[in-house]
Formats: C-alpha cells, sequence, structure tokens
C-alpha cells in the first residue's frame, strides 16, 4: 500500500519569480535600484493609463495630437508597401493613424512581452485593417527575436517606437537599442520614433510628480507587486515617491525614498534602509533634436523629419539608415 504525498505539501518553499535574481542584485548595490520592467503587472498597467489622462503629464495627449495632425506626411515620408514593426505595442491609438494613411503596407508586426495583451491588441487591428497582414510577436524588444516575413517583398523595413519609452534607457542601453533597430531595418530602413524635448524642469517636475498622487501610487505599485509576488514585506506607509531633475543628464529621476531607519525582507534577505536613503526605479531623459540626433546618428540613422507641437514639449522623429 502507498500513501501519495501532495505534490506541494511544503507550503513554506514558494516558488519565487523569474525576476528576482534582478531584484536582489539591484538592492544589494551602494545605490539601490529596482528594474523598471516590474511596473507593468496588471494594476501597473492601469495606473499608467490613469498617468496618460493627467492633466501635468502632457507626454501622451501631445503626441496623440502629432500622430492624428501629421500622420499623413509621416506615412509619405515612409512611403509605399513598409513592413511596420512597432516596439513595446501597446493598445493604442498612435498606430491606427499611421495604418489609416499608409500606402500598401506589406506588413504590421507588433512586438510586446506580454503576450495576452498583444494578441487582444492585434486582433481589434485585424477586423479595423481586414486586408493588413498583422503578425505579432511576443517577445522582450531589448533582447533577440524573429520577425516573420510578410507575404508580399516589402519596399522597406521600418521601426515604430512610440511613447519616448527610449528616454527610459540609460545612454548606454539606448545606444545599443538604436544599434538593434538599425540592424533590423537594414540600409535604407527608416526609425519613426515618439522623443520627449528637454523643457522647462517646472513642466518636467509636475508631470512626474501629478497632484493626485497617480504616479506616486504606480511607483509604490513596484513595492506592493514584491510583496505580493516575492515574499517581501516592506512598510509601504513609509516610502515616499518623489521625481527629481537632474540637469546635468537631461533626465527625470524617479525614486522611492526611506521615510525612517527600516528594514525589508525580500525572498529570505534583509535590506538596510538609512533614513532617507533611495530606491531609483526610473529614468526618463530628455532630449532636443540635435541630441537625440547624435545618439541616433551614431546608430547610423540620419534625421529626416521631425514634427513637434506649437509649445515644443514633444518630437515625433522620422530617421533613415544609409
Ligand atoms: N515613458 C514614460 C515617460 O518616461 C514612462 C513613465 C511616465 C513613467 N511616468 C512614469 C515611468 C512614472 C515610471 C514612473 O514619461
Amino acid at each position: 500500500m502507498t500513501t501519495t504525498i501532495p505534490q506541494n505539501a511544503d507550503t513554506t518553499r514558494r516558488e519565487l519569480p523569474g525576476y528576482i535574481d534582478e531584484v536582489v542584485e539591484g538592492l544589494s548595490g551602494e545605490a539601490k535600484t529596482l528594474p523598471c520592467k516590474l511596473f507593468y503587472d496588471e494594476r501597473g498597467s492601469g495606473l499608467f493609463d490613469q498617468i496618460c489622462e493627467l492633466d501635468e503629464y502632457y507626454v501622451t495627449r501631445t503626441e496623440n495630437a502629432l500622430m492624428d495632425q501629421y500622420a499623413g506626411e509621416m506615412a509619405e515620408a515612409i512611403g509605399p508597401e513598409c513592413l511596420l514593426i512597432e516596439y513595446g505595442a501597446g493598445s493604442s491609438t498612435k498606430i491606427r493613424s499611421l495604418l489609416d494613411n499608409l500606402k500598401d503596407p506589406a506588413a504590421f508586426v507588433p512586438i510586446d512581452i506580454s503576450g495576452e495583451h498583444l494578441v487582444r491588441a492585434a486582433d481589434e487591428l485585424k477586423v479595423s485593417y481586414p486586408t493588413v497582414e498583422i503578425n505579432p510577436v511576443v517577445a522582450d524588444f531589448t533582447a533577440a527575436f524573429d520577425v516573420p516575413a510578410p507575404l508580399i517583398k516589402p519596399a522597406r523595413n521600418v521601426v515604430y517606437f512610440p511613447g519616448s519609452t527610449i528616454g527610459n534607457f540609460a545612454p548606454k542601453d539606448a545606444s545599443r537599442l538604436l544599434k538593434g533597430m538599425a540592424q533590423r531595418v537594414g540600409p535604407g530602413g527608416g526609425l519613426l520614433i515618439g522623443v520627449d524635448l528637454d523643457k522647462d524642469p517646472n513642466v518636467l517636475r509636475a508631470a512626474y510628480n501629478d497632484r493626485e498622487g497617480v504616479t506616486a501610487a504606480f511607483n509604490l505599485n513596484l513595492l506592493v507587486r514584491l510583496n505580493r509576488e516575492a515574499g517581501a514585506d516592506f512598510n509601504l506607509s513609509c516610502f515616499t515617491h518623489r521625481a527629481a531633475y537632474n540637469p546635468e543628464a537631461s533626465r527625470i529621476e524617479m525614486r522611492l525614498y526611506s521615510d525612517r531607519p527600516q528594514t525589508a525582507r525580500v525572498a529570505g534577505r534583509r535590506f538596510d534602509f538609512e533614513m532617507g536613503e533611495s530606491i531609483l526605479t526610473e529614468y526618463s531623459h530628455k532630449y532636443t533634436v540635435e541630441s537625440f540626433g547624435k545618439i541616433a546618428g551614431e546608430a547610423g540613422f540620419k534625421t529626416r523629419q521631425v514634427w513637434t507641437d506649437a509649445d515644443d514639449l514633444f518630437s515625433v522623429q522620422y530617421l533613415e539608415l544609409n
């Protein structure tokens, strides 16, 4: 006679998520950090959607308006029969402005790390654009991935990278990503990219420290998530969100500050915080047309056309690889 031991009888051992090594490494350094990719769980994505609606957060509104107004010119610059590859495809309306205007696109390939989200968005696009071949790819766009060949041979490959997500990468990583895009599109290929512009620090500080505290909730959600998923015990009421502008690096730096000396446990390890010590959670670099042209130029891209709003808050830029 045999006795069956339930597979998961050992309830003291909990399966830790795959990102835990990165979390432990980030909290172990001299200056504590957390990986920004942890922002976008279900709740984080919802909070980010709310950020996009805030009065102070000019970014999304301004970029959407540029896409509405100039998608025709952008499609003209891109030309007919392109293979359009979107990096980090959300459920955005921006792509619709483009697809409404592109001439005979060979295919549209949205790439996103969140498969469920991606497939849902792609299915909706297929309904709206039944004549466009749409091939979603589930992948982390900072790593290697394959783009399926479309049925029609494309005249040109073009990467679309909206949202000024490029600003969330440290300069070295932004360079690496741009070089990867250059390789992806090949000679004659293009890059249509949303780039947030450097501006009055007061406007920037307001955009990332909104009065309603949505950005604070979004930032603190990192700790909420670690408490829930990674067996952490951060005391949520003892950390405060603050975004500061660093003029030397032209970037907003998002941090969570410890209000007092405290200890938090994550995955069985102990991390001590001094009063006022912070965790860096995200950068948002701001560029000028020139400074972005320089970093993209190092990857081989030449700036062809730049669309900006009347207040020069934001730019959408089309660059080409020679
Ligand atoms: N790409 C967005 C930006 O840099 C992301 C963002 C907006 C963000 N608000 C944030 C990231 C707050 C972290 C925290 O504007």
